[in-house]
């Protein structure tokens, strides 16, 4: 089966996380440029990926905002949007996030029945709900997205236990990682990656695309995939 191209994306603090502490208000991390370069990224794809942990906490629309872009998209035949997708192992949706009513098609991996059973109880024909095993659960919902669903180009947004699994799993083939110009200091705040054995393990070295100053902000691009034990 053909599995969609995984780019991951992320904003985080000079001390590594994605948030401050849980149940604190919604950090701001990047900039109006960044989001904007955020946007096009947006555009580009296919389908947006984020885990049902950052539809609870921040309550996302997940759009691309841009008219134009949005405008560009139909005129080269594809749908005004990218194909909403969120991950859930609990079923525990709420039908008034943001992210139902926002936007094109929305999709559900429903990690095991009991999910899909519970995801469709709440949501009724919000979402498309697909229901994936509780092994191999990634690989699985490549293929779901690649084959059944056309998806070739896929943007993950997080949060941070989906970007460290496609990583630990080494199913991701882009990292853009934007360094924010912040301290968060708490112990007990989102990082951006938990312990994990990743490809190559510690030693291993990710290749280095680019990087970006935009504005106060530094763009990293990363080839997850293409590792080296050798400076480069
Ligand atoms: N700075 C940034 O760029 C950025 C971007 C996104 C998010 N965030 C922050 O990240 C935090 C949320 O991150 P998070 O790690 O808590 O949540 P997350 O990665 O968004 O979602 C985790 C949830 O996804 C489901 N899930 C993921 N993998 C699964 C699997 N293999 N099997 C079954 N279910 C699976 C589970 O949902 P259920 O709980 O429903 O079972 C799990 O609790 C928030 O603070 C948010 O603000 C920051």
């Amino acid at each position: 089966m053909s599995r969609p191209y995984v780019l991951l994306s992320a904003a985080v603090s000079i001390d590594g996380f994605l948030d401050t502490r849980p149940g604190e208000d919604r950090l701001m991390l990047s900039n109006p440029e960044d989001f904007d370069r955020v946007d096009s990224v947006r555009a580009s794809v296919d389908a947006i990926l984020v885990g049902a942990g950052t539809l609870r906490t921040d309550n996302p629309r997940l759009l691309v905002n841009s008219e134009e872009r949005r405008a560009a998209r139909v005129a080269a035949g594809r749908p005004e949007y990218p194909l909403k997708v969120t991950i859930t192992g609990s079923g525990d949706l709420d039908p008034n996030w943001k992210f139902w009513h926002h936007g094109g098609g929305k999709l559900v991996l429903a990690v095991g029945q009991e999910a899909g059973r519970k995801a469709r109880a709440a949501l009724g024909d919000l979402a498309e709900i697909v229901v994936v095993p509780t092994e191999h659960t990634w690989p699985v919902a490549l293929d779901v997205l690649g084959g059944s669903h056309g998806i070739h180009r896929l943007m993950v947004e997080g949060g941070g236990t989906i970007h460290t699994q496609l990583l630990e799993q080494a199913l991701a083939d882009e990292l853009h990682l934007v360094i924010a110009p912040l301290l968060v200091g708490q112990s007990d705040a989102v990082r951006m990656l938990g312990p994990a054995h990743y490809l190559g393990g510690p030693t291993a070295r990710l290749r280095l695309l680019e990087t970006r100053q935009i504005g106060d902000v530094v763009l990293l691009r990363y080839a997850p995939k293409d590792i080296s034990t050798e400076p480069r």
